[in-house]
């Protein structure tokens, strides 16, 4: 048993949007997806966490944004703390304290920003001393999208085939750099059907599915390619149409279910109404109803303008590509 380390370790993360989506696992148990993914890191959404490997704790002491977390979150916690134990030889019980730094109202804290936090302030604080690819793999086994939130800009997860080759690579670039993500909160509460849940449904029931893995792919290899070639209409236009092809899973499911609400459908044909009116954008939309407009920054303020007169200043906020993760 090693009762070393009373160290104090702080990380920061910012989340991630998927714009060629990850959706259902062929290894539920390591997080092995079936195709791979890509996506951006985003500068307005982040989460910071301080972990401490305790001889005096009896158990794993976890809080978020100062409250105590217990249930299915804290055992989730839990587990991944436990995979960090495993791996580091470290036998202590642990203090997590998570704050999630996300504009008022928008609703966007997510499982990415919050893994790869934990899991760089918790392998640090058990004396790993871990590279960003062994960090990625390390922050996958708490979510899969947390894997990508381990570097900044555009990302690719290499879906691999076990664990060790099943992380996520920075996409080197300076294309599209001025991109926009506007993030629209149309629902503040959380789903009730977790991404978790409604991958692991759709593999199982959607008839579709294996058409899906063939899709990303190519939609994989073809966004690369925009992004290489600065092509931002033919990176958009592949965002849009794969992120509906995720949700052409929930809605062939068996039962179907839909994560859209009213709203999100307006917010959709709004986007769609914008682009033929010359303003060029996209949408993305990920387990909930609330939508992200891709853009770039000529457009940002028209595009503020229109939702904020829809929804509301406060559901609208900005976001640019963000960094990688970070020590304080
Ligand atoms: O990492 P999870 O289990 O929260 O799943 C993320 C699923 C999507 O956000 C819908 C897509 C993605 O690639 O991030």
């Amino acid at each position: 048993m090693t009762t070393s380390s009373d160290k104090t370790v702080t990380a920061v993360a910012h989340t991630n949007i998927a714009l060629i989506k990850y959706w259902g696992k062929q290894n539920p148990e390591l997080i092995i997806p079936y195709t791979g993914s890509l996506s951006l890191t985003l500068d307005q959404f982040y989460t910071q966490t301080s972990v401490t490997f305790n001889a005096n704790l009896d158990k794993d002491q976890i809080t978020i944004d100062g409250q105590p977390v217990t249930g299915k979150s804290g055992q989730r916690v839990h587990n991944f703390l436990s995979i960090v134990r495993r791996e580091s030889g470290i036998d202590l019980n642990a203090q997590v304290k998570s704050t999630n730094h996300v504009p008022t109202a928008a609703g966007l804290a997510s499982s990415a920003s919050a893994f790869a936090a934990l899991a760089a302030a918790a392998s640090k604080a058990a004396g790993m001393n871990l590279s960003l690819t062994d960090l990625s793999r390390l922050a996958r086994r708490g979510s899969g999208s947390a894997c990508r939130s381990i570097f900044g800009g555009f990302v690719e997860w290499q879906k691999g085939s076990d664990d060790t080759n099943s992380y996520a690579i920075p996409v080197e670039t300076t294309h599209l750099n001025d991109i926009c993500i506007v993030a629209l909160t149309i629902e503040k509460h959380q789903k009730p059907i977790s991404s978790r849940e409604g991958m692991a449904f759709s593999v199982t029931t959607s008839p579709y599915y294996p058409t899906w893995v063939k899709v990303v792919e190519a939609d994989l290899e073809n966004i690369k390619a925009a992004i290489q070639d600065d092509d931002f209409t033919r990176f958009g236009t592949i965002s849009e149409l794969n992120a509906m092809r995720m949700h052409a899973l929930t809605l062939s499911a068996d039962p179907d279910f839909l994560y859209f609400n009213g709203d999100t459908l307006t917010a959709m044909n709004e986007v769609k109404r914008l682009r033929h009116s010359g303003i060029e954008c996209y949408y993305t939309i990920d387990a909930g109803p609330n939508i992200k407009v891709i853009c770039q920054q000529a457009n940002v303020q028209t595009i503020t303008d229109t939702f904020s007169n829809l929804f509301g200043p406060t559901k609208v906020t900005v976001a640019k590509p963000g960094p990688g993760v970070k020590y304080l």
